[in-house]
């Protein structure tokens, strides 16, 4: 049996292998409401402009909203033969509506139809990622906000460098998702305009209004160019691009957390709801969701990177290559929204463990700079110098096994005779970041201030 939608002139039909590698129903069906959706805004503006009957629109109208309910009350039976989600709908509007359906396709293609209804999608898809990662944003700031004055150490080189707050690290998360959403508006700015009416590729001879079907769509303006219009995939390749980034900067985090909950650290402890058992050790309680997200990027960067082969050096205009956006992207977006949704719940779940984070903030010297800084401040030591005796006073402590902060008096003394006991003051870890008053330090004044300006902003008050 030949196609009934394009068959003409096909004295037989496709053998099952090629049916089988040309179909796209199993995963554009997904794009039903956007199909749906540009179909109706289509008939409308073709009897606007009087290429097709009012009446005949209006019959189109009622059948494609007959097919919609049908597709959402699971009750459409989705045919492979039938390709994709363009031929299936307009094949069932033929049954139901009988011959206004076969006036739909006037002025279209399935090149333009398939570029609209991925717009479509992936204009939804910015402002559902934008939502979602401002409800992580905003767990992660009510976390900084209640642990502004936290003290955990900071790392270099995963090697304690010098105190900061737990509120200071989470903020540090907020400033990078929020550049991720900046990302996504970006590309939902340039995606938003119409590629419907670009026809097969050319255009076409009907009077159609262009700027009415993008109007109702609610895109800016039709593109302004029908070969681009059809071609172009770029704004997919932005999209995984910008999903990719953010993913990686989530993997970072989630590393964090995995790091965080081990028995060695426990500067955070998860919730029943985001960790599993064991089947075998009774006693653990694994990050499985943390892990996770750190393992995503690789499918999420691995989509980027199969549709820019795809794409590379394909010759305008379409090509059925293009087909092949679709899996990945959806299967790379669908695991990217899951990576947030599962980090805003583990983070706004977790409890950190004050006592253990300042404990191991006091470790490693971690205010050896503070030290120096005091030197510089009081004795008006050149850095350098200061850097040096402050060497000479941790090779000391190391030796004696202390803590800066411990050592009497007279040791220090040893190895610089003008230090006074005010030095005391300023190197315990209270003091070592409660001194770090520069913009975008972790003084604990400044993280409450910066974490009630970021709820305030996410809160959208
Ligand atoms: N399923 C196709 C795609 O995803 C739709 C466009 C088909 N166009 C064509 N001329 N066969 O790209």
């Amino acid at each position: 049996m030949t196609n009934s939608m394009w068959g003409g002139r096909f004295a037989s039909g496709p053998a099952a292998i090629m049916a089988e590698i040309n179909a796209s129903i199993g995963f554009d069906k997904r794009l039903y409401a956007e199909d749906i959706r540009g179909s109706k805004a289509h008939a409308a503006m073709l009897a606007q402009q009087k290429i097709i009957t009012e009446a005949d629109a209006k019959e189109i109208a009622r059948g494609l909203d007959l097919v919609l309910a049908e597709i959402e009350a699971g009750k459409f039976d989705f045919k492979v033969a039938l390709e994709d989600i363009h031929m299936n709908v307009e094949s069932r509007l033929k049954d139901l509506i009988g011959e206004p359906a076969g006036r739909l396709h006037t002025a279209r293609s399935r090149n333009d139809q398939i570029a609209t209804d991925m717009r479509l999608y992936m204009r939804e898809l910015c402002d559902q990622t934008d939502a979602a990662i401002a409800d992580l944003m905003l767990a992660l700031a009510a976390q900084a906000s209640e642990h502004a004055a936290t003290v955990m150490p900071g790392f270099t080189h995963l090697q304690v460098a010098q105190p900061i707050t737990f509120g200071h690290h989470c903020l540090a998360y907020v400033e990078m998702l929020s550049r991720d959403r900046g990302r996504f508006a970006d590309a939902r700015k340039r995606l938003n305009e119409s590629p419907l009416g670009a026809a097969a590729l050319a255009g076409t001879p009907y009077p159609i209004d262009r700027f009415a079907t993008a109007k109702a769509l609610g895109f800016a303006r039709p593109m302004g160019n029908s070969l681009d219009a059809v071609s172009s995939r770029d704004y997919v390749m932005e999209i995984l691009a910008a999903a990719a980034i953010c993913a990686v900067n989530l993997s970072r985090l989630a590393e964090e957390i995995v790091i965080w909950s081990s028995a060695q650290f426990r500067f955070v402890s998860l919730s029943d709801k985001f960790t599993t058992g064991s089947s075998i050790m009774p006693q653990k309680r694994n990050p499985d969701a943390a892990e996770l997200i750190r393992a995503k990027p690789g499918r999420i960067l691995g989509a980027f990177t199969a549709l820019a082969v795809v794409m590379k050096g394909l010759p305008l205009a379409y090509s059925k290559d293009m087909q092949e956006d679709k899996e990945p992207a959806f299967d790379a977006l669908d695991a990217f929204a899951l990576a947030i949704a599962a980090m805003a719940g583990m983070v706004s779940d977790m409890k950190p463990n004050p006592g253990p984070m300042r404990e191991a903030a006091a470790t490693g010297f971690s205010t050896a700079t503070d030290l120096a800084d005091w030197l510089v401040k009081n004795l008006h030591m050149p850095f350098r110098e200061a850097h040096h005796v402050t060497g000479r006073a941790v090779a000391l402590a190391e030796e004696k096994k202390l803590r800066l902060d411990q050592m009497p008096l007279a040791d220090l003394q040893s190895v610089e005779p003008w230090i006074t006991q005010d030095v005391f003051n300023a190197i315990t870890v209270e003091a070592s970041v409660a001194a770090r008053t520069s913009h975008g330090g972790t003084a604990p004044s400044l993280v409450k201030e910066a974490a009630a300006q970021w709820l305030k902003q996410l809160k959208g008050i």
